[in-house]
């Protein structure tokens, strides 16, 4: 059963590289975002982590805990992380998960069989402070992540678990948004008193609540 958009994800114990980390306990109160790649030593993986790691502040500043994934054993991701600080500019300064006996792979499902048996996709999902699976992706092997386009994304979850809005095609923070398709227009008069746009009757732009 894979996980889902909605589903409780699932919680687990792991070796780490900043030591064992119980995944819900561990989270607490923040947002989470799991992320696993297919091996160590390689080089589409070590310009993601060196990514991740240059994008932290970014991470902390929406109050969201960033954790890597391997079928790779914690020496292993140990000893990479010098080479990864070597060419990246920048240490790993998050833990990574040694998933040898890929508990944690099979309990997400990041290990699919018709692209390769033993190794991990470039899954990853959001979590939510409800421990909720809010965003899941999954791409190949030959394709780095645009860890950006999470960042965007993380914008909008956040705000529209805090506002009745949803963000249109290619919306950045500050960007004008959507009134939900829930809300009436009695309703949005009084949530968005300065008014909106009614482009349609669908489709009523509003400037993003809070900015
Ligand atoms: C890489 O990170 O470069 C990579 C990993 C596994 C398969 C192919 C590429």
């Amino acid at each position: 059963m894979s996980v889902r958009i909605g589903d409780v994800a699932p919680d687990f114990t792991a070796p780490t590289t900043h030591g064992d980390i119980a995944f819900h306990e561990w989270l607490g109160d923040s947002w989470g975002v799991l992320f696993s790649h297919p091996k160590d030593f390689t080089p589409v993986c070590t310009t993601e982590l060196g990514t991740v790691a240059r994008l932290k502040p970014e991470f902390d500043k929406r109050n969201v805990k960033v954790i890597g994934l391997s079928v790779d054993p914690v020496d292993s991701h140990l000893e990479w992380e010098q080479d990864i600080a070597e060419t990246q500019g920048t240490p790993v300064n998050f833990p990574m998960i040694g998933d040898s006996d890929r508990t944690v792979a099979d309990l997400y499902e990041m290990i699919h069989p018709n692209a390769n048996d033993t190794l991990t996709v470039r899954s990853v999902f959001v979590i939510g402070p409800d421990k909720k699976i809010k965003l899941s992706l999954t791409y190949p092997a030959s394709t780095g992540r645009n860890f950006d386009e999470l960042l965007r994304v993380i914008d909008s979850l956040q705000l529209t678990a805090k506002h009745k809005v949803a963000t249109p095609a290619d919306w950045k923070h500050g960007d004008d948004v959507i009134i939900g398709s829930a809300v009436t227009n009695e309703e949005a008069a009084e949530l968005f008193p300065n008014g909106w746009t009614t482009v349609k009757p669908y489709l009523r732009v509003v400037p993003q609540p809070g900015s």
